[in-house]
This record gives structure tokens, C-alpha cells and sequence, in this order.
């Protein structure tokens, strides 16, 4: 909601900024209208329209957007607010709904993964150590312990499914320090000790099936942290972002998936295999160095969209990107 402050606050300015003015703020009213018009009904899809409204020269004229440029800014701000805000609750919803697949096992990993998946998760030993970032029910992992994987385990995600509880928690006692599973946070808002990163290490692997990239409101963040939290030579593995769109000024003639890999291949010392299948690309990084910069990009918006799982994220990046992809056909 747009508070009865900020409602003042805006009347004010605009009143300061129209006293020379006989008619009085006409602009006041039709500005008025659509604060009550969405406080009546805060739904995104309200704060979205209002949002196109406020710069649509059919309904706030060219000298009124500059006359009020003060007070426009500020009610754009909190529309922009309304909007995340409003993303935010129904991405939560969704995701303690936990309509979508929850439960890939080992295969389906190696399937979405490619074979490097497999060859790197075969390679770890004791102290090494595997994070699954938005893990559902952690069947992959749990498969992989009970076929006696040394490497030590975290799952994390919003939410333990509920039909898994008792399995995840039975698999934590039975595996005691190799296994735990962090639940009840964004990915975003879990701290480096709860991740035990100083005490246990940096991570040699990280997957995101379908998990924390594809649902994320902070993609840029949450895709630099998992580089941060990577040890090197780890390998960070992740499905297709079908809600990423990038715009690459540069290199205008790769759009869509074709821009997400270069953009990808772009991250300073990293190295990008993606992995094509039927059902879109997986992305795998490994670490080559420290110091892991995403190329130069603008986060621009993002909202989540009904009947449609992945949140749509909108980026749009001005700079070169140097690097390649090394691409490899899997069906
Ligand atoms: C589609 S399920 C995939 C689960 C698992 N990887 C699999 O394939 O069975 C998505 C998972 O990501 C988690 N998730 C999505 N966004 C998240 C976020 N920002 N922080 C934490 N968990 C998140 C959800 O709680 C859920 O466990």
C-alpha cells in the first residue's frame, strides 16, 4: 500500500511546485486517483498499469512530467516497491506450495547435468564438500550417501517439502556431520556461517536443479554468491533460466539462450561448459580463479508471471564480454 504520509508527502511537493499556476494541479487529481485506485486493490498488476501510466504523455503531459519530475520520481519509487513487494509475496506462495517436482534423484540430476556432473561428483572425497541450492527433497543427495559418497552434503532451500521431513531428518541423524539440511530462508538471506564456510570450507560443487537461479528475485546476487562460495576447480552446475531475458548492447545478434551463454562465459575466471538437451541448456562453471566478476550488467526488473514457475528476470548488459562457451550436443 502507498501510506496516507507518502500521499502527503507527494500533495505537498506538488502543491509547492503548482502555486504559480491559476488552474491548480490538475495533474494532483489524476495522480490522486490512481494512488487510491491501487490501495483499493494492491495487487501487481495494478502497480504495474499505474507504473506505465505515470510516463503515458496521453495521461500526465509532457510539461507536467517535467514540471513534476520531483514528485513523480518518488511515487514511481514506491510503485516500484509495491511491485517487488508483490512479487515477492507470491513467489513465497509458490514456493511453499511446492507444486513443482521436488524430488530428482540421482539420474535425473546426471540427466540435466551432463556427464560432467557425474565425473566431478565421483572425483570428491572427505573434506570436500556439496551444496544443493533449492534441493526439494534432497533425493540426490540422500541416493548419493546411501551409496556411501564421502563428500560432505548440505541441502538447502525455502522449504522441506512436507511428505520429506521425516526422511531428511532421518537421513541427518544417520549421517551426522556429512549431511544437513538448511531450510526456512531465501537462499539470499542465509549467512556464510550457516553455511559453515569458514569452519568446513568453500564448496567444490554446487547444483541448482531447477532450484534458487530459476525461482530467484535476485539473480544477479545469488549467482555471484554461489561464485564466491566455490572453491577452485569446484564446478557450479545449473539448469536452463527460461525467465532470464538479457540484452547484451554488444552483441546484438545473440538473443535468448544464445546471449545467457556468452553472458555466462563472460564471468571473470570462470570456465563455461553448457551442455544442450531437449529441454534446454545446463550450465556448468568451473572455477579457474578468484575474483569472479559477472560482466557489466543493469538489473532492470522482475516479476513473476500466473501458470508460469520460473520468476522473469530482465538484465541488460552495455559492456563487451570476452570469452567463450565450449558447447557440447547431449540430444
Ligand atoms: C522445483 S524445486 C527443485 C527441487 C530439486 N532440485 C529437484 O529437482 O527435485 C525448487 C526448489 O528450490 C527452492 N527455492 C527456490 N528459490 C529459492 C530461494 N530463493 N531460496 C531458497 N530456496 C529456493 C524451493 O524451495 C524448492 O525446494
Amino acid at each position: 500500500m502507498i501510506t496516507d504520509e507518502e500521499v502527503a508527502e507527494f500533495e505537498l511537493l506538488v502543491k509547492q511546485l503548482c502555486q504559480d499556476l491559476p488552474e491548480g494541479p490538475g495533474f494532483l487529481e489524476v495522480a490522486k486517483m490512481m494512488i487510491t485506485y491501487y490501495n483499493d486493490d494492491p495487487t501487481y498488476t495494478n502497480a504495474s498499469s499505474i507504473q506505465n501510466a505515470l510516463t503515458n504523455t496521453e495521461i500526465i503531459n509532457l510539461t507536467e512530467q517535467q514540471r513534476y519530475s520531483k514528485p513523480l520520481a518518488l511515487l514511481q519509487g514506491w510503485v516500484k516497491r509495491e511491485m517487488e513487494a508483490a512479487t515477492k509475496e507470491h513467489l513465497e506462495g509458490r514456493l511453499r506450495e511446492n507444486k513443482f517436482r521436488t524430488g530428482s534423484d540421482l539420474d535425473e540430476y546426471e540427466k540435466a547435468f551432463g556427464p560432467a556432473f557425474n565425473e566431478h561428483l565421483g572425483s570428491l572425497v572427505g573434506r570436500s564438500r556439496w551444496l544443493d541450492a533449492g534441493a526439494g527433497k534432497a533425493v540426490a543427495m540422500r541416493q548419493y550417501l546411501e551409496k556411501g559418497g564421502q563428500a560432505k552434503c548440505l541441502a538447502c532451500s525455502f522449504e522441506i517439502p512436507g511428505d520429506a521431513l521425516q526422511q531428511v531428518r532421518a537421513a541427518e541423524e544417520k549421517y551426522g556431520e556429512q549431511f544437513r539440511y538448511l531450510q526456512g530462508k531465501y537462499f539470499g538471506n542465509v549467512s556464510d556461517e550457516e553455511f559453515g564456510l569458514r569452519e568446513e570450507g568453500s564448496f567444490n560443487l554446487i547444483t541448482d536443479l531447477n532450484g534458487v537461479l530459476y525461482y530467484t528475485t535476485t539473480f544477479l546476487e545469488d549467482l555471484k554468491r554461489y561464485l564466491d562460495m566455490l572453491a577452485l576447480n569446484g564446478k557450479l552446475c545449473c539448469t536452463h533460466l527460461p525467465g532470464l531475458y538479457l540484452t547484451l548492447s554488444e552483441h546484438k545478434d545473440l538473443s535468448g539462450r544464445f546471449g545467457v551463454r556468452k553472458w555466462l562465459a563472460g564471468i571473470t575466471n570462470v570456465s563455461l561448459t553448457v551442455y544442450t538437451t531437449l529441454i534446454g541448456d545446463a550450465y556448468v562453471l568451473t572455477k579457474t580463479g578468484e575474483h569472479n566478476e559477472l560482466p557489466a550488467t543493469e538489473w532492470k526488473q522482475c516479476y513473476t508471471v500466473e501458470g508460469q514457475n520460473a520468476t522473469q528476470t530482465i538484465l541488460s548488459c552495455h559492456g563487451p564480454i570476452i570469452g567463450d562457451p565450449t558447447i557440447i550436443k547431449l540430444s
